[in-house]
């Protein structure tokens, strides 16, 4: 009680952080949910749970320091692997996130799935089509959610729409596949957050991460804090980025 009252009054003291500079797009690698359950004796799914929740106050404090772009990687085209109890479960917490919609339309963040929508489940389609719906005019944080999301499968499926639009093959440029990917008209990740201490894309945004920055860490995705955003974002402004130049 004693500790809960003190951080509160801390709390009410504590400085705004401000920031030199912001990533324009931050990615996330939501990872390591399963492993903070096991480290707890709980099930995954008790896990997926509390990686939902980090995601929402992530997702929130991303919009009040005015970040324009966040995407999140929830669950890749290589989940489906996973028993099927565990993709339930995981789908089920999604229901319930675009059930409540309110979360996006009081916080004026524009929220968007990027992935193949196709295999989802009819109700879940729906929803995901209303909430981009309702808010598409948010003015505040732009928040992708990868959904069934593969950056080899996005690809592919780019390189489809290429070769069925007849444009001649001399013509096709580095702006013709980005314009044909889930993320046409976003500016690339410049930022790369993988916490769980794996060292991979995990198929994330592989054509657009071609000039990010990274910053991989051990703490598991539930455990994730605001401070380690922020500790990541100072980090981001000491990155000297080159392009391939001098
Ligand atoms: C990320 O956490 C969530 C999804 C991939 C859907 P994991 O479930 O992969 O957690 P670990 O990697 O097993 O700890
Ligand atoms: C990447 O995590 C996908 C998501 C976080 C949604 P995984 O747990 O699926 O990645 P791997 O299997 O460790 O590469
Ligand atoms: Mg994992």
């Amino acid at each position: 009680m004693c500790a809960y009252l003190l951080g509160v009054i801390m709390s009410l003291f504590k400085k705004e952080t401000t920031f030199n500079s912001l990533p324009e797009h931050i990615a996330i690698i939501m990872d390591g949910n399963g492993r903070w359950a096991k480290k707890r004796s709980l099930p995954r799914s008790a896990g997926h749970v509390a990686g939902s929740k980090k995601f929402k106050e992530i997702a929130r404090y991303c919009n009040k320091i005015g970040l324009h772009y966040l995407t999140v990687y929830a669950f890749s085209t290589e989940n489906w692997k996973r028993p099927k109890e565990e993709v339930d479960n995981i789908m089920n917490l999604l229901r319930e996130y675009l059930k409540d919609a309110k979360n996006f339309k009081e916080e004026n963040i524009c929220l968007k799935f990027i992935g193949d929508r196709e295999p989802l489940d009819e109700d879940i389609k729906l929803l995901i089509d209303d909430v981009e719906e309702e808010s598409k005019n948010a003015t505040g944080l732009k928040l992708n959610i990868a959904l069934n999301y593969g950056g080899r499968d996005e690809i592919v499926n780019a390189v489809r729409k290429i070769v069925k639009s007849g444009i001649s093959a001399d013509c096709i440029t580095d702006e013709t596949i980005s314009q044909n990917l889930y993320t046409a008209g976003m500016p690339d990740p410049d930022f790369i957050i993988r916490p769980s201490g794996e060292y991979r894309l995990s198929n994330y945004l592989i054509w657009q991460s071609a000039y990010a920055e990274y910053w991989f860490s051990d703490i598991l995705w539930p455990d994730f804090k605001t401070k380690h955003l922020d500790m990541a974002i100072e980090d981001f402004n000491k990155r000297n980025r080159r392009y391939g130049g001098i």
